[in-house]
């Protein structure tokens, strides 16, 4: 779908904004557990890099779910909301594999246009009451 301008505001020479479809977001956490050398064994810059490849990151601070670090949340699409989807958070996100799935399923649509793969519900957690990450 091509972007769809929108005219100025006021009367003034700025330039119309473009916009365009809203795309997924992640949200990636990294604070005092995920990120950190507490989680052994994953290139966190490497996991934020190719999480970024697939839609627009958002680095956090802790999300008050440390137990499960590596926490990702990913946010649907304009669409994905409007068919009724909320964010997903996914936790132990520790292997690349699981990053490349996380990736391969927002670049089919994320969450409200594509099925979550089966593998990704072994990750799926419930955020802390005190987050949201939306
Ligand atoms: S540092 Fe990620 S949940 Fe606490």
């Amino acid at each position: 779908m091509p972007a769809t301008p929108t005219g100025p505001t006021t009367d003034d020479e700025r330039p119309a904004r473009v916009t365009g479809p809203v795309p997924c977001r992640i949200v990636v956490c990294r604070d005092c557990c995920c990120g950190t050398p507490k989680v052994t064994g994953v290139d966190h810059a490497d996991q934020t890099e190719r999480l970024r490849a697939a839609a627009p990151v958002r680095v956090s601070d802790c999300l008050d779910v440390c137990e499960h670090a590596n926490v990702i949340v990913v946010q649907p699409s304009a669409e994905g909301r409007a068919a009724g989807a909320r964010p997903v958070w996914l936790g132990l996100v520790n292997d690349p594999d699981a990053t490349e799935d996380i990736v391969a399923w927002i670049r089919t649509g994320g969450p409200g246009v594509a099925p979550r793969p089966d593998i990704l519900d072994l990750y799926a957690i419930t955020p802390s009451r005190r987050r949201t990450a939306s």
